[in-house]
């Protein structure tokens, strides 16, 4: 089935911020478009409020003024359901209440054609469960925009039990005509941005929770070695905390209190405090004029570095033997286990044990492990661990030799799997257990966390790139230290390490 013609109407139900930006998407794509609200006069202020928006855009230069007259001739306020009779779409974007979304569809079957695609933007109920009392369940379907839909590319598109396959693809044929990255998936609690995104949020909130480090050094390993456009903490406090809050409780409610889900102590003081981040001018941080944002934490060295041993190879890391000879500093190769030696440090990407315990495994004196970076050749920041008892000189020349490759070290406390790789070890389970379900496919789950949520890389491709048996290893080991269950690696990830594939290998 192809896209929805051009021509063919489509209405959207609820005027607040989605359903006008909703509008707004369908009608810059070229259809006649209803808006309808039941707070009266609420549509055509909604329209209003596009038309200033995309003037906005015409005065930058960034749109025609004739594009802005066109797109508002398309979009029409309606005041009652009945005007609705003639869509082939109707996009529902009301209150997030399963009563008041079952209603209004039912209401809806009385009055449109048997040929109306009906969709819900909802973001935490179940497709299944608001169709079920229609008398044609099958044309229901979730067409889950994000905020601000104008400007977010992902759409998932969400099929319930009685979803009729070829709607969900006419929906995706439609979303991508108008310019969107659509994905499919299955109608289960948080679809796939927000079920994989929850360990973004988890592991930095438990790091703090647990005194690794604070929220500056987090949010700035974050984005300067994961490359993530944010941190866990300055991104809560720009979504609000009573609403990632609440996200996290409902997907923890909806998978029986499954502890990959666990909310975060901390983050429900802060609501319960009313610190809800940007909108309340103080979350993790204050936002109150002149407050000053405090700095993340590192360590610099004065000791210098000519030589290095590299024995076997870093893995992903191995671009920091690269940054290294650039900057002039001889590296001396031989076979090993992939560790990194200078003066009396030894460095090692690490495998998910503390400092402590693969020091004492494995015999190694003055150990410092090294964090994950999105791309070792760019990275301008890393974290490190290391054990209680390290000589000070070791740690000052392990320092150097990272300082020497133009990184800035921020130390982290003794914790299994650092911080990135401990998230992206996480957020790379989290996809491949919705891969084991059949939640969505590899290429979807990859892209929905790439568009949805800006990731610089989809997590089964992330988990790819380190190496999946590093990858269980470090799941294992974080497992085996914490002794809890919200670690256990997928089902999906040790079949892939045991048939020695990817989780991008189609063979
Ligand atoms: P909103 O509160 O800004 O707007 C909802 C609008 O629906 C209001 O204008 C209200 O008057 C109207 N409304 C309520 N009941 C109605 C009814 N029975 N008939 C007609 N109009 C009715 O809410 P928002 O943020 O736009 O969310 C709408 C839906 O989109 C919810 O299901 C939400 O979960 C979902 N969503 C929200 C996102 C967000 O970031 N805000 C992101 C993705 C989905």
């Amino acid at each position: 089935m192809t896209a929805l013609n051009i021509n063919a109407r489509i209405a959207v139900i609820g005027a607040g911020a989605m359903g006008a930006g909703i509008a707004q998407v369908a009608a810059q794509a070229g259809h006649p478009v209803l808006l309808l609200d039941n707070r009266p006069g609420a549509a055509a202020q909604a329209i209003d409020g596009i038309d200033r928006q995309l003037g906005k855009r015409v005065e930058k230069g960034k749109l025609s003024a004739e594009a802005r007259a066109a797109t508002i001739a398309r979009l029409q306020a309606v005041e009652a359901i009945e005007a609705l009779a003639d869509c082939e779409l109707i996009i529902e974007a009301i209150v997030e209440n399963l009563e008041a979304k079952r209603t209004l569809f039912r209401q809806l079957e009385g009055i449109c054609g048997e040929q109306c695609i009906l969709a819900s933007n909802t973001s935490s109920l179940s497709i299944t469960s608001i169709a079920a009392q229609l008398s044609h369940p099958q044309r229901l379907l979730g067409l889950h925009f994000f905020n601000p839909a104008p400007i977010m590319a992902l759409v998932e598109i969400v099929s319930g039990l009685a979803s009729d396959p070829r709607l969900a693809e006419c929906l995706y044929d439609t979303a991508k005509a108008w310019g969107k990255k659509p994905v499919h998936t299955r109608s289960t609690p948080g679809f796939i941005v927000n079920r994989v995104a929850r360990p973004f949020y988890a592991e930095s909130l438990r790091l703090l929770q647990e005194g690794a480090a604070d929220c500056p050094t987090l949010d700035s390993l974050m984005r300067d070695a994961g490359g993530f456009a944010m941190g866990a903490f300055e991104l809560t406090d720009l979504i609000g905390h009573d609403v990632n809050y609440a996200v996290t409780c409902s997907v923890f409610d909806a998978y029986y209190a499954d502890t990959r889900f666990l909310p975060s102590l901390i983050q429900k003081e802060l609501v319960d405090a009313g610190r809800l981040g940007r909108k309340s001018g103080h979350g993790f941080y204050s936002y109150a004029e002149g407050a000053e944002r405090p700095q993340p934490k590192h360590i610099s060295s004065e000791q210098s570095i000519d030589t290095c041993v590299v024995e076997g190879s870093l893995g992903i890391a191995q671009p920091l033997i690269t940054r290294l000879r650039e900057q002039g500093v001889e590296i001396i190769q031989r076979d090993g286990q992939g560790l990194l030696r200078t003066g009396d440090a030894v460095l090692a990407l690490s495998d998910g044990r503390m400092a402590c315990q693969r020091a004492r495994e494995d015999g190694l004196r003055n150990l410092i492990l090294l964090d994950l970076a999105f791309d070792y050749g760019k990275a301008s920041r890393i974290a490190i661990s290391y054990t209680a008892d390290i000589d000070p000189t070791a740690l000052e020349q392990g320092v150097a030799v990272l300082q020497r490759a133009g990184l800035n070290v921020s130390p982290l406390s003794d914790s299994p799997a650092l911080a990135v790789l401990r998230t992206v070890a996480m957020l790379a389970n989290e996809a491949a257990d919705a891969l084991l379900q059949g939640v969505a496919s590899a290429a979807d789950i990859d892209l929905a966390m790439r568009a949805g949520v800006n990731y610089p890389q989809g997590p089964l491709a992330w988990g790819d790139a380190i190496g999946l048996s590093h990858l269980l290893k470090v799941l294992e080991n974080l497992q085996a230290s914490y002794g809890e269950e919200r670690y256990r690696p997928s089902l999906a990830l040790r079949r892939r390490v045991a048939e020695g594939r990817t989780f991008h290998d189609k063979s």
